[in-house]
């Protein structure tokens, strides 16, 4: 088959790799209708988070089984399923418990894995004409309908940035009422910002420099916010305070509920042209109010091949603790628990209500990944999201 391979920093190509093949009798095989490019894969192609050349990229698959093993029963050879980034066994501990980027059977020795990620497991990537899904009973979610169809691309999100969007928001502890600012309009910010209006939030703010990012993030209802006109933190605040702060909360003129769609390979906005891993935590900790939350869905990398300067080979970053201690800010990290979400997601698009496909804005075939990819890494040619179909 034909796979997108990871060849070395800031380059992919694509090439002919064996077929997968069942290993157990509890895998399936699935032809990979669309595939999403996630900032996560960007990680990897910065040459940052150690990925090994020839790994098979890709993390966000929708397909049709294909070939089933014997011990299969949830699904057959036909059915046409969307598969969670984060796989998982179903029967674990952790899996009992709804954790399933914990499972502690899918990488032995550790816990969680996903396809085609540096240091998550030996699953190859979805990028690709076919892909082997291990306990397949509890990893395929299925889908209604024809691939190809009008929900195609919505549920291609299904498989990570939406639910991971959502997961933000879960993180961060966002109820009906309150003001969120997202930092990020990449896909996953752009859908934790449309999550936390669906979830009923007041007031959405959107914060990255992105002009097409950001009117994706308008469309949706949230209020873009631009950080190359000033410090995020402070222009929100004034757009609050211009709106009409409710008498004697004009000291809670920041926002309730803050989220990370960025990841440790933010930019600096004091060095522009550089990154800072620190930025968004900083930004985050002086506009959340006192009381509120702060949900992390962007990645920090446990090593840094190329640290930046305010960053650190293995992670460890100054982060403002006390202002976080003193405020009695909540924060929550991490991967998302995927199939909390999956269904519940994909049942808010069948009913009209959820609308995650406006994010996409480019289509291409696995031959046209490594110029998507570059664009995409670049921020031009207006790629938000890319999907290929192999
Ligand atoms: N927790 C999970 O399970 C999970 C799942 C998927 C993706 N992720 C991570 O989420 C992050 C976002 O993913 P994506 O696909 O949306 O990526 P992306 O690269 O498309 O988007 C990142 C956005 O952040 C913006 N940005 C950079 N610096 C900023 C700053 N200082 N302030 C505000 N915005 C800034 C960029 O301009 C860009 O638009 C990545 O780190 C990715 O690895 C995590
Ligand atoms: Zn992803
Ligand atoms: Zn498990």
């Amino acid at each position: 088959m034909r796979a997108v391979v990871f060849e070395g920093t800031r380059a992919v190509s694509v090439r002919e790799v064996p077929d997968p093949e069942l290993e157990r009798p509890t895998d399936v095989v699935v032809r990979v209708t669309s595939s999403a490019v996630c900032g996560t894969d960007l990680h990897m192609y910065d040459g940052r988070i150690g990925a090994e050349p020839g790994l098979v990229l890709g993390h966000e698959p929708v397909g049709v089984v294909e070939r089933a093993g014997d011990a299969v029963t949830a699904v057959s050879v036909g059915d046409r399923v969307v598969l969670p980034t984060h796989l998982y066994c179903g029967v674990c501990g952790n899996c009992a418990r709804r954790l399933t980027a914990a499972c502690t059977r899918v990488r032995p020795g550790a816990f969680g894995a996903a396809y085609g990620y540096a240091g998550m497991g030996p699953y190859r990537g979805a990028q690709a004409e076919l892909l082997r899904v291990p306990f397949a009973d509890a990893n395929c979610v299925p889908l209604p309908g024809e691939p190809g169809d009008a929900y195609e691309d919505a549920f291609v999100l299904l498989a990570d940035a939406f639910v991971t969007g959502w997961h933000a928001t879960e993180l961060a502890g966002v109820r009906p009422g309150d003001s969120v600012a997202v930092f990020g309009a990449g896909t996953v910010g752009l859908l934790a910002a449309h999550s936390a209006l669906l979830r009923g939030a007041a007031e959405v703010y959107v914060v990255d420099r992105v002009a097409e990012r950001l009117a994706v993030a308008e469309g949706y209802g949230a209020v873009p916010v631009d950080f190359t006109e000033g410090d995020p933190g402070d222009l929100i605040r004034a757009h609050r305070k211009e709106r009409g702060l409710p008498p004697g909360e004009e000291s809670m003129d920041g926002v309730q509920r803050g989220i990370d769609a960025v990841g440790f390979q933010a930019d600096s906005r004091r060095h522009p042209g550089h990154e800072d891993p620190r930025q968004v935590i900083h930004d985050l900790a002086r506009l959340v109010n006192p009381t509120g939350g702060i949900g992390v869905a962007g990645v920090f990398a446990a090593r840094d091949e190329d640290p930046a300067r305010n960053g650190h080979g293995d992670g460890s970053l100054r982060v403002p603790w006390a202002t976080l201690f003193d405020k009695g800010i909540s924060v929550g990290f991490g991967r998302t628990h995927d199939r909390r979400y999956t269904a519940l997601l994909r049942d808010m698009i069948l009913a009209g209500r959820a609308e995650p496909q406006r994010v996409v804005t480019h289509h291409g075939t696995l031959d046209q990944a490594s110029s998507l990819y570059g664009e995409f890494d670049h921020r031009t040619g207006g790629v938000v999201k890319a999907v290929l179909r192999p």
